[in-house]
C-alpha cells in the first residue's frame, strides 16, 4: 500500500504506478466524498483522468519535426504513434473526453463487457473492432479496478485484435483487481490515483452492499457520474 500521507514522486511498484501528485490526492478525496454531486463528480473524473493521462503518456514515441515560428525555424516533436482510447463501459466513458482533449487525434474504440452481478464474471456484448488493428498503443480507461475481470476481458479482446502495447488507467483499485490484471497481462502498466483496502464480500443479509465494491472506495462510479443512484 502506498503511504498516502507522505508526498513522494510517482512511485512504481512493478508495473503499478500510483500517482503521488498533490492535485490527484486533493481531487480524489473530493471524488470519494458521498456529498459530492454528480456534476462535481463528473468534473473530478475528467480532471483526474487528465492528470493520470499526463503520467501514463510521458514516454510515448515522438518524431522530430521542423517548425517555422513567426521569427525563425525551430526543432520540435510530434507524436509518432496512433493512440487508441478504450473506455470500459459505462464508468470509463467519463474519462474519454478529458484525454481526447490532450490527444485529439486518438481513436476511441468501444468494447462492451459487463460484470455479471451474480457471478462477477465478464460478459462480452459489443465488439465492432475492424479486422486489423488501427492503433499502435491503447489506453484502457476505467475509474474502478475492482475484481479486474472486465479489464482482463477488454485487454484480451484488444490483444486478439492485434494491439501489443496497452496501458490501464484507473482512479481506484483493489489489491485483488491489480493481482488479477497483472497475472493475466503482466505487460500492461497500471496507472492509478490510489490503491484501496479490499472488496466487499458477498452480502449476508438484506441491505448489505453488493459483492465486489472497492472499500473505502467511492461507491458506484457509473451511478455517481450519470446520476442513476437508487437510494
Ligand atoms: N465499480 C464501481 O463503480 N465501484 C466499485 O467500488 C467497484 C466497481
Amino acid at each position: 500500500m502506498p503511504d498516502t500521507a507522505n508526498p513522494q514522486p510517482a512511485c512504481s511498484q512493478g508495473r503499478v504506478i500510483v500517482s503521488d501528485h498533490a492535485l490527484v490526492k486533493h481531487k480524489l478525496a473530493l471524488l470519494r466524498d458521498a456529498s459530492t454531486t454528480s456534476f462535481q463528480f463528473r468534473a473530478l473524473v475528467r480532471e483526474l483522468a487528465t492528470l493520470l493521462a499526463y503520467e501514463a503518456t510521458f514516454d510515448l514515441s515522438l518524431v522530430e519535426r521542423e517548425i517555422k515560428t513567426p521569427l525563425a525555424r525551430a526543432h520540435g516533436h510530434a507524436l509518432a504513434e496512433q493512440i487508441g482510447l478504450v473506455p470500459i463501459l459505462r464508468a470509463g466513458l467519463g474519462m474519454v473526453e478529458a484525454i481526447w482533449e490532450l490527444i485529439p487525434d486518438a481513436q476511441v474504440w468501444h468494447i462492451g463487457v459487463y460484470r455479471d452481478e451474480e457471478t462477477l464474471q465478464p460478459v462480452h456484448y459489443y465488439n465492432k473492432l475492424p479486422q486489423s488493428p488501427t492503433v499502435d498503443i491503447c489506453l484502457v480507461l476505467d475509474p474502478m479496478l475492482a475484481t479486474g475481470g472486465t479489464a482482463v476481458a477488454t485487454i484480451d479482446a484488444l490483444k486478439e485484435w492485434g494491439v501489443r502495447r496497452i496501458r490501464f488507467l484507473g482512479i481506484l483499485a483493489a489489491p485483488k483487481g491489480i493481482e488479477t490484471l497483472s497475472e493475466a497481462h503482466p505487460d500492461v502498466d497500471i496507472y492509478l490515483a490510489a490503491i484501496d483496502e479490499h472488496l466487499t464480500p458477498p452480502p449476508s443479509e438484506p441491505g448489505d452492499l453488493p459483492e465486489g465494491y472497492i472499500v473505502p472506495g467511492l461507491g458506484d462510479a457509473g451511478d455517481r457520474q450519470f446520476g442513476t443512484q437508487q437510494d
